[in-house]
């Protein structure tokens, strides 16, 4: 029998590892990656490059204007071959990872109409399965019917250390209170929106990943995924 083709949901609190080891799954299964927060992070780019946010508010009427006209999409790098963000065919994969655009994200994500515009296009997205896909409402909101669900923890003080590691490799400049802060603050924010805020969907499986190495929770994750598959073959058998 023909190895069926899932989706994966991947949800949790910011920088806790998910695009680690969702990247990690994808390639050694063939699937597609999709980083739901980078769709969310190229929005708020695109308004801080275009005079939508000013301060700390959000023009949202030209906004909802000009949201449709966005174009995200993800594809490899011709030179190094990571998988980058476009926005309308612009590589934005560094520039979407600034402190600028950690600030104002929370701000942008909780707006309906972005939500619906974005959860649209990852429904597309996900139309032909075979994806990993991570973010926060993907298990309860984008995919209700994933056949994999995870959701992933780790403590601030961890997640902070592991960003700024990121950013420090990326040649940023860190200071690591800011950047727990800033984890805080986004956590507060997820768990408090109105709309699909940050939630355990009650199918998905915990992972508190704070002491656990990369390798560890690779193969952690490659187990579940070879559980769910045979599970969906004995229940067809
Ligand atoms: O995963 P990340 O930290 O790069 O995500 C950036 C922000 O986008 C995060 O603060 C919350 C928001 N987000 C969201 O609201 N829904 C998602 N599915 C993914 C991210």
């Amino acid at each position: 029998m023909e190895t069926p083709r899932i989706i994966i949901a991947i949800d949790g609190f910011s920088s806790c590892g998910k695009s680690t080891m969702a990247k990690d799954l994808a390639r050694r299964i063939g699937y597609t990656y999709i980083d739901s927060g980078a769709m969310y992070r190229a929005v708020t780019l695109y308004c801080l490059q275009n005079g939508i946010i000013t301060g700390d508010s959000v023009d949202t009427r030209r906004l909802e204007a000009e949201i449709n006209d966005l174009h995200i999409t993800f594809a490899a790098d011709a030179e190094s071959g990571k998988q980058c963000t476009y926005l309308n065919g612009v590589c934005v994969e560094q520039a979407i990872r600034s402190m600028e655009v950690s600030r104002h994200v929370s701000t942008v994500s909780k707006l309906s109409f972005v939500r619906t515009a974005l959860v649209d296009a990852q429904r597309r997205i996900g139309q032909e399965k075979g994806i990993v896909m991570d973010g926060r409402d993907i298990g309860t909101t984008v995919f209700p019917d994933a056949e994999l669900k995870i959701f992933v923890t780790a403590s601030a003080r961890t997640r902070a250390q592991r960003r700024a590691d990121e950013m420090k490799a990326a040649g940023t400049p860190v200071n690591i209170d800011e950047i727990e802060q800033n984890i805080a603050q986004r956590d507060h924010n997820d768990l408090t929106r109105e709309i699909s805020p940050l939630r355990k969907a009650d199918d998905a499986i915990e992972l508190d990943n704070s002491h656990m190495s990369i390798d560890e929770q690779n193969e952690w994750l490659l187990a579940r995924y070879r559980e769910t598959i045979d599970r969906i073959a004995t229940s067809k058998a």
